[in-house]
C-alpha cells in the first residue's frame, strides 16, 4: 500500500536505476495509463524517453488531435503515426472478438516496431496496470477473460526489455500520481478507452462507414453527459452499434436500421462494475438526439448489465 508522493519518489529512482544510460520508447494512447507513465518516466530520464502515438483509425471523434495537443502542452517527446488505413485492411471481414483483438495487437506492434527501431532504445515502457496484469493471465492462476492488447507479446519479439512503473497500481492511484505529477483535468479525468478503442464496440465486422456512424453517436452521448455533469460521474461511458437492424417510423415513412446501445457504469477499478442510473430524463434526450442526428440509426438501447456476469465493453 502505497502513499504516492512516495511512489513518485521511489520509481523515479528505480527507473533512473533500472535504465542507466539506456534508452526508452514508449507507445502513448492518449489515455490516463500511458500518459502518467510517460511523464514519469520523462522525470527520471528526460530525453532518452521516446514516444511514439499510433493512430490506429479506431479512435472517437476528434480524439488525435486532442491527444496530440496534450502531448505538445506536456512537453513529452513524441511523434504521430497515422496507420489507420492499414489497420482497416488488416480487418476486412474478420468478426470474431478476439481474433479482432489479436489482429489489433499484431498490427500495432508491428507499425510500432517499425517506428521504434531508428532510436535504438533498449526498454519498452508500458502504462500496464494491475487489472490488466490479473485479466489478461499474467498472474499465474487466473483465467484469460479477454486479451487486453497492451499486455504481453512485444518484447520477446521485440528484444525491449519491459518497463511498467505503474504495474501495481489501480486506477484511482494512477489518477492521484497524474495529479501529482502536474498532468491535466482533461487527461486524469478521461474514462478508460481501450486499446482496440472502436473496433471492440463495433459488434462484428469493422467497416468504415460504421465507425463513422458510432463516432457520431458516442460522441453525442459523451457530450450531453459532460453538459448535464454526470461525467465525472460515471466511471466509463461510450456507446457501441449493434449488427442488427430494426423497424422504426420516421414521419409517415418506415425505416430499417441499425441500433445503438449506451453503457455507462460505476466502478473503481473495472473489475466489477454496476450500471449508472441515469436519469431518464437525460437518457431521453440523448437517446432523441442520436436518432435525429445520427443517420442510419433508429433505436436507442440503454444497457443494464452488471459485470459480472457481463463485462464492461460489448466484446
Ligand atoms: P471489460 O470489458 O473486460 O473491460 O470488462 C474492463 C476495462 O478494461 C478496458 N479494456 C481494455 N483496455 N486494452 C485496454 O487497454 C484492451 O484490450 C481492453 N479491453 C477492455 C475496458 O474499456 C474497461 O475499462
Amino acid at each position: 500500500n502505497w502513499q504516492m508522493p512516495d511512489f513518485i519518489q521511489h520509481k523515479v529512482e528505480e527507473i533512473r536505476q533500472t535504465v542507466g544510460n539506456s534508452k526508452v520508447v514508449c507507445a502513448l494512447s492518449g489515455g490516463v495509463d500511458s500518459t502518467v507513465a510517460a511523464v514519469l518516466t520523462y522525470k527520471a530520464i528526460g530525453d532518452r524517453l521516446f514516444c511514439i502515438f499510433v493512430d490506429h483509425g479506431l479512435l472517437r471523434k476528434g480524439e488525435s488531435q486532442e491527444v496530440e495537443e496534450s502531448f505538445k502542452k506536456l512537453s513529452l517527446p513524441f511523434k504521430k503515426v497515422d496507420a489507420s488505413e492499414y489497420f482497416l485492411e488488416r480487418l476486412k471481414g474478420v468478426e470474431n472478438p478476439e481474433q479482432k483483438r489479436k489482429i489489433i495487437g499484431h498490427t500495432f506492434i508491428e507499425v510500432f516496431e517499425r517506428e521504434a527501431k531508428e532510436f535504438g532504445a533498449e526498454y519498452l515502457l508500458q502504462g500496464t496496470l494491475y487489472p490488466d496484469v490479473v485479466e489478461s493471465a499474467g498472474i499465474e492462476g487466473a483465467k484469460v477473460i479477454k486479451t487486453h492488447h497492451n499486455v504481453g507479446g512485444l518484447p520477446e519479439r521485440m528484444n525491449l526489455k519491459l518497463l511498467e512503473p505503474l504495474r501495481e497500481l489501480f486506477k484511482d492511484e494512477v489518477r492521484k500520481v497524474g495529479e501529482l505529477l502536474g498532468v491535466p483535468e482533461n487527461i486524469l479525468k478521461r474514462h478508460p478507452f481501450p486499446g482496440p478503442g472502436l473496433a471492440i464496440r463495433i459488434l462484428g465486422e469493422v467497416k468504415k462507414e460504421d465507425l463513422e456512424i458510432l463516432r457520431e453517436a458516442d460522441y453525442i452521448f459523451i457530450e450531453e453527459l459532460k453538459r448535464w455533469g454526470l461525467y465525472d460521474k460515471v466511471w466509463q461511458a461510450f456507446a457501441v452499434l449493434l449488427p442488427v437492424k430494426s423497424v422504426g417510423v420516421m414521419g409517415d415513412v418506415r425505416t430499417y436500421e441499425r441500433v445503438v446501445g449506451l453503457r455507462a457504469v460505476d466502478s473503481t477499478d473495472g473489475m466489477t462494475a454496476d450500471w449508472s442510473r441515469l436519469p431518464y430524463e437525460f437518457l431521453d434526450h440523448v437517446m432523441r438526439r442520436i436518432i435525429n442526428e445520427v443517420k442510419g440509426i433508429n433505436r436507442v438501447v440503454y444497457d443494464i448489465s452488471s459485470k459480472p456476469p457481463a463485462t464492461i465493453e460489448w466484446e
